[in-house]
């Protein structure tokens, strides 16, 4: 059975009319992110974030928790064996690959990769604060060291080594697309340590992470980069992990704790006003473009029977229904778990990270059609020969 976004895509004619529009504009925009058919929009794709983004990374820093998306039954459903990603299937930067025509992007720790069109830089785990802040001045320990501080060290200095036959090329840095995808593991460290009020986090931690993200886009821009993709946090009072271990919060109509999506939401909101910010202070051969993953999710959580998700709030892979949530910090999903019987009716994959189908339908609404994008053509120009 098949479930499609319908309601919310274009007609065809206007899909063409607006094909047309952005194509025509763009040609007199510089060819910054025009193709023609086949031809990638962007030469290259550069992620920078944490485990939603990560597709290797975390398991070679070494980190025994990180070594299970090696094995089954992660990566069971796309590409039906383990794929070093923390999902049963793909992630929304490898949709976002799809979509724009490239490979999905190689973990930068796999030296011996091919480079070419792009790097991973993203790191399970990692936090947009770095760790030794966050351990000082909030007694937080985080499950690796790295932030997205070292994320951008490493991108520099694999710059610092081109020309290459392996590294992207000039126009590559120059022509390609930054996304940054970080901070979800800041605050869910922040909620778990209560080193604030919910409100102060709000009003006090995440500016901190917004001007971390900031800071990361300047100096990428300062490196050349001229195109950006800022994804937002997804909804933490709807993860598993934190409803099975905070569970006298209270709840919204969804079944998620209210307070903790607050802190998301607010995320969003800032991220959404330093887009502004950035498109203000690099008005002319600049572009960042905002994905709004907390709108998404949410629109997908409260029409879960349209799309098919008849189960929106339990771990697939985890503890066993024995358990809230199907969630046990001492069950994650690995080899020996519990497995529900099919992954395409959960929104979630093991408790913190997301099932395939739903990081499809989170594409589809966000890249893909531009509903929950600003702005929303961002990528309508964008022509991959996978994507019809
Ligand atoms: C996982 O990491 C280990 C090192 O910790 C490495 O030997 C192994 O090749 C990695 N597996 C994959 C699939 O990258
Ligand atoms: C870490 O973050 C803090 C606070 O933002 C900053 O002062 C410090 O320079 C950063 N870098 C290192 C390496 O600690
Ligand atoms: C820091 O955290 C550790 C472990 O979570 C705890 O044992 C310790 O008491 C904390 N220290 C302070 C100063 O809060
Ligand atoms: C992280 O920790 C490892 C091992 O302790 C160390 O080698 C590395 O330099 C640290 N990285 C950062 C960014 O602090
Ligand atoms: C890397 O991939 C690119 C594009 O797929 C190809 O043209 C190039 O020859 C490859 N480089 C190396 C060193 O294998
Ligand atoms: C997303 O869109 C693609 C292309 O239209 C479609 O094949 C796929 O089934 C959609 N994903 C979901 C979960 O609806």
């Amino acid at each position: 059975m098949r479930f499609r976004v319908l309601t919310h895509r274009p007609s065809i004619a206007a899909r063409l009319i607006i094909f047309m529009i952005c194509c025509v504009l763009g040609e007199s925009l510089d060819d910054k992110h025009v193709s023609v058919s086949g031809v990638p929009c962007y030469p290259a794709l550069f992620v920078f974030g944490d485990s939603l983004s990560d597709t290797g990374n975390g398991n070679l820093t070494g980190n025994s928790f990180f070594r299970r998306t090696t094995e089954a039954p992660y990566g069971e459903t796309v590409p039906g064996f383990p794929f070093n990603r923390f999902s049963d299937g793909l992630l929304l930067v490898d949709f976002l690959a799809m979509r724009i025509a490239l490979p999905y992007s190689k973990p930068y720790l796999e030296s011996s990769a091919n480079f070419t069109t792009g790097v991973n830089y993203a790191v399970s785990g990692s936090t947009a604060e770095n760790a030794s802040y966050l351990y000082t001045d909030y007694n937080i320990t985080t499950l690796t060291n790295i932030s997205l501080e070292t994320e951008i060290e490493w991108h520099n200095s694999l710059i610092s080594m081109i020309p290459r036959a392996n590294l992207p090329d000039a126009n590559a840095l120059k022509r390609g697309l930054y996304v940054i995808e970080s901070g979800g593991n800041d605050y869910i460290s922040a909620i778990i340590k209560s080193v604030y009020s919910i409100p102060d986090i709000i009003t006090t931690f995440v500016p901190k992470v917004i001007a971390k993200i900031k800071a990361a886009t300047e100096d990428l821009h300062s490196k050349g980069a001229r195109n950006f993709l800022y994804i937002g946090v997804t909804p933490l009072g709807c993860s598993p992990s934190l409803l099975a271990y905070f569970s006298q919060e209270a709840k919204d109509v969804n079944g998620c704790i209210q307070s903790f999506n607050a802190v998301s939401e607010s995320h969003g909101t800032r991220l959404l006003e330093l887009v502004l910010e950035l498109r203000l202070a690099y008005p002319t051969d600049a572009q960042f473009i905002f994905l709004d993953y907390y709108s998404a999710y949410t629109y997908v959580i409260q029409r879960s029977s349209v799309y098919g998700f008849s189960n929106t709030l339990d771990a697939c892979c985890g503890a066993g229904v024995d358990y809230p949530y199907r969630f046990n910090q001492l069950s994650f999903c690995s080899s020996s778990s519990d497995l529900c019987s099919n992954p395409n009716v959960f929104l979630n994959w093991d408790g913190l990270h997301f099932t395939h189908r739903f990081n499809s339908l989170i594409f589809n609404i966000t890249v893909d059609s531009g509903l929950y994008l600003n702005p929303p053509n961002a990528f309508f120009c964008c022509k991959s020969p996978y994507y019809n």
